[in-house]
This record gives structure tokens, sequence and C-alpha cells, in this order.
């Protein structure tokens, strides 16, 4: 059994140049609304969810970009309605939200 049920790595790159990159969409207070509603929801730890940071994944045309490790599922998001729907849908109950990934 893995560590964790569900490592979910969200982009948080950000570039000063002007090229496309995560945090151009917010992407670091994505991550912190998602790792507080895991918390709040008392799925993080051992055996639960972990929410990190993570530098550039290289979809960054595709940003603001996640992934869900061990499933291999790549999201990407507009607000945090999508955040909840990827922790209630994915998360929560397994069930991959076809809507939202790239
Ligand atoms: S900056 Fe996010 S994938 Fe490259």
């Amino acid at each position: 059994m893995s560590f964790y049920k569900y490592h979910v790595f969200f982009c948080t790159n950000q570039r000063d140049d002007g090229s496309a990159c995560c945090q151009q969409h917010n992407a670091h207070e994505a991550r912190d609304y998602a790792k507080k509603r895991i918390k709040e929801l008392g799925l993080s730890g051992h055996g639960e969810v972990r929410i990190n940071k993570a530098g550039c994944l290289d979809r960054c045309d595709l940003g603001p970009v996640l992934v869900v490790y061990p499933d291999e599922t790549w999201y990407t998001f507009v607000d945090n309605e999508d955040i909840d729907e990827i922790i209630n849908e994915h998360l929560l109950n397994g069930r991959i939200v076809p809507r939202l990934q790239i």
C-alpha cells in the first residue's frame, strides 16, 4: 500500500518573463485552498491525501495544472468550485472528473 492514498501536486511555478506559467492563474492560491479543504475534511495524513506544490510540470500551455497520483490523472481548473469537484469526486469517491482532465 502506498504511503498516501492520493498524492496531489499543484504546479505553482511563476515566470517573470511573461511566458505561460501556472501562477498566472493563481495556482498557489488554489493549492492553499485544496490543502485547507483536505484538512477540514479530515483527509490529511498517512494513508489519506497529501497536497503538495510542485515546480513546472512541463504542461505550461494547459495550465494551471495538477496531477493526482497514483492514478496519474492530470487536471486543469478555473476556480475553487473546480477544486471542490476534484476533491469531492476523485479524492473522496475515486471518480475521475473528465471535464477537467487534460
Ligand atoms: S508552469 Fe506549470 S506546468 Fe509549467
